[in-house]
């Protein structure tokens, strides 16, 4: 059985919990796509000692190893800026294309989570979801993630980075974040996770019956 699961949306909407909990419910496997560009970016500003290289960044991506998108240092603010700097060069977004593609038509049903999976990735996609939350909550729930690991990160800087990244992603000209057409727009400003996760369910299961 092949079942594509989209869910695309801005930074920190709740994407990632919703896809992980959709695919715990139906056995799907899951792909936050996110990491992939997180993994590119922080390896380029490693390699370039703190400035990009697209070339680099380029090289970086097609030679993407599974190490490198396994590492826990990758969901932080600085990795995260770099994951949207290095998400605008065309090259970059070749290279990581088919990967995504081919765990989109694995066998068991896949979910994938990110900013084009709806519109470039997976255009054919069974369900496709554009997950929002405003500006406020959104900072709010990064910041209340983030800070255990890093005690001295300030709400305002979080606010800062989600910002510059929806920014850059939506007015890139490659992949730039929009929902696709067919998209349930699904927002959880003031929504519970269970609310949310409930209603991608409810959505998934509709489109099985057709
Ligand atoms: O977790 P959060 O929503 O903050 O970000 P993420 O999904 O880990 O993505 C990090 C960055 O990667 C985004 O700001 C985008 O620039 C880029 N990205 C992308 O361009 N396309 C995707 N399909 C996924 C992420």
């Amino acid at each position: 059985m092949k079942f594509t699961v989209a869910i695309d949306g801005p930074a920190a909407a709740g994407k990632g919990t919703i896809a992980r909990l959709v695919a715990a419910e139906f056995g799907f496997a899951h792909l936050d796509t996110g990491l992939l560009y997180r993994a590119v970016g922080r390896k380029a500003l490693t390699l370039g000692r703190g400035v990009i290289e697209p070339e680099q960044a380029v090289k970086i991506a097609i030679e993407l190893s599974e190490d490198d998108i396994n590492r826990d240092d990758l969901r932080t603010a600085r990795v995260a800026q770099a994951a949207s700097k290095v998400a605008v060069l065309p090259k970059v977004r070749a290279a990581l294309l088919q990967f995504q593609q081919d765990f989109a038509r694995r066998e068991g049903g896949a979910i994938l989570d990110g900013r084009d999976i709806g519109t470039v990735i997976c255009p054919a996609a069974d369900v496709k979801l554009f997950v929002t939350a405003s500006d406020r909550v959104r900072a709010d729930r990064r910041f209340a993630e983030l800070l255990p690991k890093s005690p001295d990160l300030t709400l305002e800087r979080v606010r800062q980075d989600l910002m510059q990244r929806d920014l850059r992603d939506a007015s890139r000209d490659i992949a730039p974040m929009k929902p696709a057409n067919d998209a349930l727009m699904l927002d959880t400003t003031n929504m519970t996770i269970d609310a949310a996760v409930q209603a991608a369910i409810d959505a998934i299961k509709g489109a099985k019956k057709e």
